[in-house]
């Protein structure tokens, strides 16, 4: 079943996502070189409980921490640990807040240091794609509408799109429907609604497409290991467009 959020739920879900951009900033400011991912993910507990929120993932069918966060050749899910960050690593940092009963999630891949332009095209093509995606979001557009383009900007650019993972709904849990596949065709699919909340957040590889689960039960990597990356943001549908519920919070906006 796919929920239509009323303007009060919409208003619940911002704060959550303002919670989720915030969240991200805290991280960012902490990346580099010699952090280890268990002391990223402690400081996003205590910066997330410290508003009054809950880390979305941790406990989420067993995941056993509050982020992802992905380097190199994993794409999705790798679990905070021992592992330190290191000069010229591709980090991906997934992110889900819930607040007021309301989830946000929301996805970013940095490059730390120096890395060829290879990998940074990857992870700078990562982000326009979705972007793209989310360009074809309006009410009466269609879910393959968005798939549709993030894959063809992404082999546009020789990247290869991950398919075992997708986007989702989001609202009073973190995964709700529609699915939202990083590939398809235009015109199938679900019709999209003003007050439909998608998170779209495809997942590129530099090589092939094809990826593994590892032993942890989590962590997803690519076959080949080439780098991977990752973009995702929660966004709600209206009626001539969409708007980011993770983003940026601007100058009228209330703070947290
Ligand atoms: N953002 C992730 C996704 O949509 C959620 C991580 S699932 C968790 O797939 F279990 F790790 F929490
Ligand atoms: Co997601």
């Amino acid at each position: 079943m796919i929920s239509i959020k009323s303007d009060r739920e919409i208003k619940l879900m911002r704060e959550a996502g303002k919670l989720n951009f915030l969240t991200h900033e805290e991280v960012k400011k902490h990346l580099r070189p010699g952090v280890k991912t268990k002391d990223l993910d402690k400081l996003a507990y205590d910066f997330i409980t410290r508003h009054h929120a809950k880390p979305s993932f941790l406990n989420y069918e067993g995941y056993p921490a509050s982020i992802c966060i992905s380097i190199n050749d994993e794409v999705v899910h790798g679990i905070p640990g021992e592992r330190r960050i290191k000069d010229g690593d591709v980090v991906s940092i997934d992110i889900g807040v819930e607040i007021h009963g309301y989830h946000s999630d929301a996805a970013r891949t940095y490059v730390i240091g120096e890395a060829s332009k290879e990998v940074k095209d990857l992870v700078k093509n990562t982000e326009l794609a979705l972007y793209e995606g989310l360009n074809k979001i309006h009410e009466g557009a269609k879910i393959g509408d968005i798939g549709a383009a993030i894959e063809k900007f992404a082999h546009e650019h020789g990247l290869s799109v991950v398919e075992e993972l997708v986007g989702h709904g989001v609202g009073t849990n973190i995964h709700e429907d529609p699915d939202v596949p990083n590939y398809g065709k235009e015109g199938t699919g679900v019709t999209l609604r003003a007050g439909m909340v998608l998170a779209v957040e495809p997942m590129l590889n530099l090589g092939e497409r094809y990826v593994y689960l590892h032993d942890d039960d989590w962590t997803i990597s690519t076959d080949d290991e080439s780098p991977s990356a990752h973009f995702e943001h929660t966004v709600v549908v209206t009626k001539d467009g969409y708007k980011i519920l993770t983003g940026e919070i601007s100058k009228n906006e209330e703070k947290l």
